[in-house]
């Protein structure tokens, strides 16, 4: 396990908009419910999936929001459609990817569709009480808008990464920060998959795209980590990685361990309700 930040003095706030509807000691009150039902996870190796940080931070946003509708994009392994229909049972589930080779859950109750979210008919979805969920790598930015156009309005930003040329997709993270974003192979294998899309264009320094966010967003917020490992994945201090508070710095119950342990894959995660 990686050494815990303790001091968290030198942790920069990173940018928001608006307000959560809920507080910081509403999320830490719940994790020993997560806890629990994280410990019966039908997929303990879900490396290149979400672990314990984003799970948790999805399934508080699904209980706070109660959604009629959940639509998953970029389902993987499966683990997420578990935490959903174990989180909202009544909700209607649909789950896109455009690979089931990795599929080890199968939801009996979720529609499972085979190409691009862009590409759906959602009109007879209540767009107010859908959450969307995004961990398909591909351009946060053009997503947002996307869901824009749609109508929706509660959304989950996967893997927000920063700073520029970390990760494999451009996240709001990044276009709030005004840095821009250089397609990597894999988003470019990824976005060639998917025909009439802008996933794989590189996208220059620029502060449109921030003003853009800020003139549909009525809320954005990274949702915290759990724990903060002392050193990033990339091997650099967390004082260069704006980052919310994580909810605790030491380790106070053995449920708490495994947080710990799979702290290092937090990559941030945000929420946004557009207006
Ligand atoms: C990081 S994994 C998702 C992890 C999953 N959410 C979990 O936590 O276990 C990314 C997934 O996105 C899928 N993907 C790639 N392009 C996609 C697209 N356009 N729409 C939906 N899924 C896509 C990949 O096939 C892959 O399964």
């Amino acid at each position: 396990m990686k050494e815990l930040l303790t001091d968290l003095s030198a942790l920069q706030a990173p940018e928001a908009i608006g307000a959560l509807p809920w507080s910081r000691s509403d999320m830490s009150d719940a994790l020993d419910e997560f806890a629990a039902l994280y410990a019966r996870r039908p997929i303990l190796d879900n490396m290149g999936g979400m672990t314990s940080a984003h799970l948790f931070n999805f399934w508080f946003v699904l209980k706070s929001l109660k959604p009629s509708t959940v639509i998953e994009s970029g389902v993987f392994q499966g683990q997420g459609t578990w935490l959903i229909e174990n989180t909202v049972p009544e909700a209607n589930i649909f789950c896109i990817d455009i690979d089931w080779s990795n599929l080890k859950y199968k939801s009996e109750h979720a529609q499972y569709v085979s190409s691009d979210f862009s590409k759906q008919n959602w009109n007879q979805i209540d767009k107010e009480k859908t959450l969307c969920f995004f961990d398909d790598h591909m351009n946060a930015f053009e997503r947002l808008l996307l869901c824009r156009e749609f109508g929706f309005k509660h959304i989950i930003f996967e893997d927000n990464y920063y700073p520029a040329r970390q990760g494999d997709l451009y996240t709001l993270k990044q276009a709030l920060a005004g840095v821009g974003y250089v397609p990597t192979r894999n988003l470019r294998y990824w976005a060639s998959r998917v025909k009439g899309t802008r996933h794989d264009v590189p996208v220059k320094a620029n502060l449109a795209d921030a003003r853009r966010i800020r003139e549909v967003a009525e809320i954005y917020q990274e949702l915290p980590p759990i724990f903060i490992p002392k050193v990033s994945r990339w091997n650099t201090s967390y004082s260069d990685l704006p980052t919310t508070q994580p909810l605790l710095t030491n380790i106070s119950k053995p449920c708490y361990e495994v947080f710990a342990e799979e702290a290092e894959w937090y990559t941030w995660i945000a929420y946004v309700q557009l207006n």
